[in-house]
């Protein structure tokens, strides 16, 4: 079936930030799960570009109001691709096919009679754009925007939205879907239990000017939202364009809490009165906060989605905001939520899993897929991965359809987990050990390389980039890009003899300080900016005398950093500290390092690490120790510490020298 999913219009008087990336990163995901489901998808975002919000903005900055939106749009379609976001059809209202359209429309809706002109007074809200009924006030205030709204008597043009309340209570109650998660299809039902009032759609042009023309009365423009609604039909090229046939029947669109009240009422009330079907689906999530407060450029507490792609790439933006965040409910962003996910779900969990696997393929297979062997039977603990695979796929594809992101995640890290389970009790470097074990030994690495493809095929809505890097690993990439999820079903996927590459690193490691250099939300205004630090002095100072601690570049040089790989290693008897290692630098040698709490010997094998290869040999319980591998602490959520070995990035040769 055609899915047509849409997310907000943003105004064009603030920057992007996370809170936009957020429903855009979710709606582009939802678009690459229905294709995997083998949907035919259309995909839109846009900007809205209309009325006194954007007039006053451009105002302000000095600029015409085309000027103005052309300048902010470009950096709103300049954001999508730094997050992987790519949208079929980028709309803005400023577009003359838009204004055409809404013009159109208002004059069918207008014969219709479903429009009318009278005289109001209410209180406005400038910051909503919209008059505020008395009971949506708290203190007298916009709850929103906390200021008090104006009171206001104006003649306009109303639309008869009234006329539609008991159809919408009706088709509310009887789609269960339309409005979700339940808690905003209650909140629009218990807002529908009072009269509801015609809908204001008109400025006077000598209040306003930047807005669609009224057809059937040049001193008015259209309100922002009629106007703007109005986007989601354009872009499917309504009336006639064969798109909007082929898709609005499958239109899903996605919003935040804020607009819930034109997205539910404004809108399906407009399209009854255009005599058009409802759209399928409206999905609400809640805010993303910064110490409990809405981030919004008005408060000035947000977060830009460019600075955490430079921080932590562009995967882990994507699934930090989906793992984090349960949709409909508000979250709180922190840069150290972001790191510990990005460094235990993802270099630790998923990307140790990977790494592991393949090199152990590469070891014990020569490095191509090995044949499963169908003539033993399978271990009680194949049976568990096979079924647990299977459950996967199914919580995957019943979350994703019902925007539960972090349930259908967690459904993979599940599988995630086990898999490193699965290797340590099937042990292969045990197996490898033994040639009448082969079969044994192939089997099981079979079953690892196909689930990492299942696995690869689950994420890559998520994490388009990883799922690339994951499949052309796996040898696997030309399938990936026809790939639908009944291969995730299926097991038997990936051929024997596969060339897999074992080079592929997913996610290196961000340590604390790298991304406490990277900026979390800007401080709010008013708050004293962070001290800049100091300037360097000239170049001519003469060179300050070695300080308490310091030691001198040769000093530094005559340690003997080296890269190392790690071949072997395990338990030394009698001791739970100490794993005896043997590494590759590039000659053999023993280590002796105090990590047994922190890893189990099998995880090690294969990593590249850095140790100081010109220490003196030392005997640790009996066993000479030549070196010492280098390690950093990690601290824990639970406040516990752990010893994580330093490696390096990219294929830096074993033996060479750091420096
Ligand atoms: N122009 C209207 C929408 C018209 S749609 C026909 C508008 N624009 S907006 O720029 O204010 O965007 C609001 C939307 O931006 C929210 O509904 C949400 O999708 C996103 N978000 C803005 N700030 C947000 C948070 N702090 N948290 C989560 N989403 C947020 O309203």
């Amino acid at each position: 079936m055609p899915t047509y999913v849409t997310t907000p219009i943003y105004y064009v008087n603030a920057m992007p930030h996370l809170g936009h990336a957020y429903t855009t990163i979710v709606a582009d995901v939802y678009s690459r799960f229905r294709r995997l489901c083998g949907d035919d998808v259309r995909f839109q975002t846009g900007t809205d570009e209309h009325g006194e919000k954007i007039a006053e903005a451009a105002a302000k900055a000095g600029e015409t109001p085309r000027e103005y939106v052309d300048r902010i749009a470009a950096t709103f379609r300049e954001t999508w691709p730094l997050l992987s976001i790519q949208p079929d059809y980028i709309i803005r209202t400023t577009d003359a096919d838009h204004v055409k359209t809404v013009q159109d429309i208002l004059q069918q809706v207008y014969d219709k009679g479903d429009i009318y002109f009278s005289e109001y007074s209410g209180l406005y809200c400038k910051g909503c754009e919209r008059f505020l009924t008395e009971k949506e006030l708290v203190d007298g205030k916009c709850p929103d925007h906390q200021v008090e709204p104006k009171a206001i008597t104006e003649q306009n043009y109303f639309f008869r939205m009234s006329k539609y309340q008991d159809w919408l209570i009706d088709h509310i109650n009887s789609n269960p879907e339309f409005i979700t998660p339940e808690r905003y299809r209650n909140e629009v039902l218990s807002f529908l239990s009072e009269p509801l009032e015609d809908l204001c759609i008109s400025r006077p042009t000598a209040r306003l000017t930047w807005g669609i023309p009224l057809p059937f009365d040049q001193n008015f423009v259209t309100y922002v939202w009629f106007d703007a609604l109005i986007n989601y039909l354009t872009g499917l090229g309504y009336p006639d364009g064969p798109d909007f046939a082929t898709y609005w029947a499958g239109a899903e669109h996605v919003i935040a809490k804020d607009i819930l009240k034109p997205h539910a009422i404004f809108w399906p009330t407009m399209l009854r009165a255009m005599e058009i079907e409802p759209y399928k689906r409206l999905h609400v999530h809640g805010y993303w906060n910064v110490d409990a407060t809405k981030m919004s450029k008005s408060i000035g507490n947000v977060v830009r989605p460019k600075e955490l792609v430079d921080a932590y790439g562009v995967d882990t933006v994507r699934y930090f905001v989906l793992r984090e965040m349960s949709f409909g409910l508000d979250s709180s962003f922190s840069g150290d939520a972001i790191l510990a996910r990005h460094n235990s779900d993802l270099a630790n969990d998923l990307g140790n899993l990977f790494s592991r696997s393949l090199t152990m393929i590469d070891k014990y297979a020569a490095g191509r897929v090995p044949e499963r062997d169908s003539a033993t039977l399978l271990t009680p603990d194949d049976r568990e991965l096979m079924s647990a695979v299977s459950a996967m796929v199914v919580q995957y594809c019943e979350n994703m359809d019902a925007f539960k992101f972090h349930k259908a995640l967690q459904a993979v890290w599940e599988v995630i987990s086990l898999l490193n389970r699965y290797i340590v009790t099937n042990a292969p470097w045990e197996l490898a050990k033994d040639d009448r074990l082969a079969d044994r030994l192939h089997t099981v690495l079979y079953f690892l390389a196909e689930s990492l493809w299942k696995i690869t095929l689950a994420l890559g809505p998520i994490m388009p980039a990883t799922a690339e890097k994951m499949a052309a690993a796996l040898g696997m990439w030309e399938q990936f890009a026809a790939a639908v999820i009944e291969d995730v079903q299926e097991w038997g996927e990936i051929p024997a003899g596969t060339v897999i590459d074992k080079g592929a690193q997913l996610f290196p490691r961000v340590d604390k300080k790298e991304a406490a250099s990277a900026p979390v939300a800007a401080k709010p205004q008013g708050e004293k900016a962070a001290k800049a630090p100091k300037k360097p002095k000239s170049d001519q100072e003469p060179e300050p005398a070695l300080g308490e601690g310091l030691i001198s570049f040769d000093q530094f040089k005559a340690v003997e950093l080296r890269v190392a790989e790690i071949v072997a290693a395990e338990k030394v008897a009698k001791s739970d500290r100490l794993l005896k290692l043997t590494v590759n630098a590039p000659e053999p040698r023993t280590i002796v390092a105090g990590i047994a709490q922190h890893y189990s010997p099998e995880a090690l094998i294969g990593q590249r690490v850095i140790i100081v290869a010109n220490l003196k040999p030392a005997k640790l319980m009996g066993i000479p120790s030549q070196g010492m591998v280098l390690a950093g602490k990690e601290l824990l959520a639970d406040g516990t510490e752990k010893l994580v070995v330093t490696t390096v990035a990219g294929d830096v040769a074993v033996g060479s020298r750091v420096a």
